[in-house]
């Protein structure tokens, strides 16, 4: 009979203990807030924060239509995102859960990992409380209300996606027992973050994007689904979690999804333990780099890349 050294990763009420060998990002944790990261309320937003989520609002619209997926753009329908300044937390997670069961939490910053994985375990999407400055309009590399609230929510009115966002938060649990969280955040990263889909050929123009880290910005929204720079390569779990990847530039690689259905049961029916056993701590691939086994979409000629990206004056081509 087979027996288990740990017990099955299925309690997802406690605030998992990471334990000392596991490494979590060194975040120093506001005097306001507990265990769970969570602040007590949302904040009061001035006048003008409020008009700030405005022209956010109102700049991305003009370039989401035929560059998002159909299911965010339906989701920022169904909560009445542009109704006019900061969403309430409290109003959009009685909408949210009426339809997914999803909330939005106020949290003060970014969150350690094993506090993020918790959360999205039991349906609590954390989102920044703060909103970007007029000084910083352009470019923040902290994620705010404007990237939590506008890039990701949207995409939990869909029932595959929220289910999805929910194993990858359980999923946390036995990445942290392999030491791999590395790995498992490469998978949010090139999915949550900056994943393409496939509404229909692309030839026909049917790539559209649903990842937050893209649609909060009208940079990238545009790169990613037109630019000739960027590769774009079908997605396949094991070798996305193999891959590196930039948090402060343009992506040099999207990997792309037929539909949600396919990265729910690519990673719900993944046998992480193999796969995990199988890593090494660090990434093997490039973040540029295209593979053998890659299913190749478009080969990029990484020009934005080679001319320096951000700061060198390279245009996103
Ligand atoms: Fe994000």
């Amino acid at each position: 009979m087979l027996t288990h050294a740990t017990p099955p990763e299925t309690d997802f009420t406690r605030l998992p203990d990471p334990g000392p060998d596991v490494f979590t990002a060194p975040l120093q944790r506001p005097a306001e807030v507990g265990e769970d990261w969570l602040e007590p309320a949302q904040r009061q937003y001035s006048a003008e924060e409020h008009r700030i989520w405005d022209d956010l609002y109102a700049r991305q619209m003009q370039v989401l239509p035929g560059r998002a997926a159909s299911a965010f753009l339906a989701g920022l329908e169904r909560l009445d995102l542009g109704r006019g300044g900061v969403p309430d937390f409290a109003r959009l997670s009685e909408e949210l859960s009426g339809l997914t069961g999803w909330s939005v939490v106020p949290v003060p910053m970014l969150i350690p990992d094993h506090v993020f994985f918790w959360h999205l375990a039991n349906r609590r999407f954390p989102a920044g409380n703060f909103i970007r400055t007029r000084e910083t309009f352009d470019y923040i590399q902290e994620p705010d209300v404007f990237h939590d609230v506008f890039g990701h929510v949207p995409m939990l009115t869909d029932p595959t996606f929220a289910d999805y966002m929910q194993e990858y938060g359980r999923a946390g649990w036995k990445a942290m027992r392999y030491n791999r969280l590395k790995a498992l955040g490469a998978l949010y990263w090139y999915t949550v973050e900056f994943g393409l889909i496939l509404e229909g050929p692309e030839e026909a123009d049917g790539l559209r994007a649903y990842g937050a880290g893209i649609l909060s910005g009208p940079t990238e929204t545009v790169f990613s689904i037109e630019a000739q720079s960027p590769n774009r390569i079908m997605l396949n779990v094991d070798r996305v979690m193999r891959t590196d990847y930039v948090i402060d530039d343009l992506q040099p690689t999207y990997f792309v999804i037929e539909n949600f259905g396919e990265l729910y049961h690519d990673t719900v029916d993944r046998d992480f333990d193999r796969l995990y056993r199988a890593l090494g701590p660090g990434f093997t691939y490039a973040n540029s780099a295209v593979i053998d086994v890659d299913d190749v979409l478009h080969r990029g000629t990484q020009e934005y890349a080679l001319r320096g990206g951000r700061g060198s004056g390279a245009k996103p081509v």
